[in-house]
Order: structure tokens, then C-alpha cells, then sequence
């Protein structure tokens, strides 16, 4: 009897684990989808009056929606996102991210929503006018960003300024302070568009596509964030928010 009892109690505690294992639950902060961002990146997000508004808070809106939840949004440092998401303190991080190799060894990434080009912004009248020209100069940048990569691996640190956001480095770009900021092109052309005297130089810098991120503990979330997001490409509304942000030129 009692070899049958701890039988059964065993068998029951095989299948709990298993059972565990196998119906891994989709978990959320609160029951509400907390995204991350940072918004200072006109037209992805971007303060208007009290709201976090742009392409990313409209996508992720509809995204929230079709799986349920509530969404909220965290405004942090960009640098910020990643390690929150990977802790579990935000559930998902949606800020113009680049997908990129060093990313995904620590978070997992959706399908990609758009496509981006890292710019050089400069002065109107500067000296610098292609890529060639970039040696030896000050370049501002994101702290975080793609940006801050490239232009460190490119030029070296000593060359690369670091701002908290870029609207920040392009003040800076105005003061006289550096001589350049390399920055996403979308964010680029609103900053050139609000501010006299600055210009985009031809080139571009680097090609790169953006996705949400998820921690890599949340594969549910990730495959009902994912499922959200394909059929919102599939079904044109990505396109119809991108075209009220961005009109075409
Ligand atoms: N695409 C760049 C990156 O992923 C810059 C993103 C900055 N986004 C923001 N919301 N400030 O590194």
C-alpha cells in the first residue's frame, strides 16, 4: 500500500513538472502590457502634451489590444530598455530598435516592422560633406544607440560624444560643441525639419531593421506579440500608422 501510494505520488509530481514545463503561461507586469521606450525619437515616439504618441505607441496600442491587455508605457533611458526587459521589469521594449547580433544574445527579437539608415547630421555650412570627411572630427551621439556603436568602432571613443537622447546631441551639433550626429534617418529628418541651419549628408551610414524586444524567459508573450504584429503588417495597419507619421516626400 504504501509503495502504492508513494508510486502515485510520484507519477503526480512527474506530470506537475511536466505540465509546468509544457504550458508555459504567457506572463505579463500587472495584467497590463508595460512597453518601454524612450521618447525622444520623433516620428517613432515622442511627447505631445502629456501623451507618449508616434508609430511605435500606435502599433504597440493595436498589438495590446489584439491579445487582451492594457497597454502601458514607460518612458526610461534608451539604454535602459534591454536590461529592463531582460529582468522582467518592462514586457516588452518598442523604441525604433535595432534588431542586432549583440541584442539577441540577450533578449529575443519579433519579426522586423520597418527598416531604418543611420545619417550623419551636420551644419548647413559645415566642412564635412560625405562620410570620408568624419576622421578627426566630434561626433554626438545616443548613448546606446546603433549610432554610438558604429561611430566608437569607426573612430574611436575619443572621437564620440555621448547625449542622454538626440535631441540633446543636436543641440549640442547647434552650439558649436561637435561637428556631427549620427542618428536614425526618421529622427534625423524631424530634427533637421525643426531646427534652421542643419542638413543630412547624402550618405548613408548603415542599413538596419527594428523589432520589438522580449525576454528571452517570455516565449509566449514573444509568439503572441509576434502573431499581433504579422497580421497587423498583413493587414495594412503598420502601413496606415507609418503614412500618417511619415507623409510621403
Ligand atoms: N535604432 C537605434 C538603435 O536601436 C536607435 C534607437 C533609439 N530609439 C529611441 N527611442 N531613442 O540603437
Amino acid at each position: 500500500m504504501k509503495k502504492l501510494v508513494s508510486i502515485v505520488l510520484i507519477a503526480l509530481l512527474v506530470l506537475t513538472v511536466f505540465a509546468g514545463c509544457s504550458q508555459k503561461q504567457m506572463t505579463v507586469q500587472k495584467g497590463k502590457l508595460l512597453m518601454a521606450t524612450n521618447a525622444e525619437f520623433p516620428p517613432y515616439e515622442y511627447h505631445e502634451g502629456d501623451a507618449i504618441v508616434g508609430i511605435d505607441a500606435e502599433v504597440a496600442a493595436l498589438i495590446a489590444e489584439k491579445i487582451g491587455l492594457e497597454l502601458e508605457i514607460a518612458d526610461v533611458d534608451f539604454d535602459s530598455i534591454i536590461p529592463g526587459v531582460q529582468s522582467g521589469k518592462y514586457d516588452m521594449g518598442m523604441a525604433g530598435m535595432t534588431v542586432t547580433d549583440e541584442r539577441l544574445q540577450s533578449i529575443n527579437f519579433t519579426d522586423s516592422y520597418a527598416t531604418a539608415v543611420q545619417v550623419v547630421i551636420v551644419k548647413a555650412d559645415s566642412d564635412i560633406k560625405s562620410i570620408d570627411d568624419l576622421e578627426g572630427k566630434k561626433i554626438g551621439v545616443q548613448q546606446g544607440t546603433t549610432g554610438h556603436i558604429y561611430a566608437e568602432d569607426d573612430y574611436g571613443s575619443d572621437a564620440v560624444t555621448l547625449y542622454q537622447n538626440g535631441a540633446l546631441a543636436v543641440e549640442s551639433l547647434k552650439s558649436g560643441k561637435v561637428d556631427c550626429v549620427i542618428i536614425d534617418n526618421e529622427p534625423a529628418k524631424s530634427y533637421v525639419k525643426e531646427n534652421e541651419g542643419l542638413a543630412i549628408l547624402d550618405t548613408e551610414y548603415a542599413n538596419e531593421n527594428y523589432a520589438i524586444c522580449v525576454s528571452k524567459e517570455n516565449d509566449a508573450l514573444l509568439k503572441a506579440v509576434n502573431d499581433a504584429l504579422k497580421e497587423l503588417i498583413a493587414d495594412g495597419s503598420v502601413q496606415k500608422i507609418v503614412d500618417k507619421y511619415i507623409p510621403a516626400e
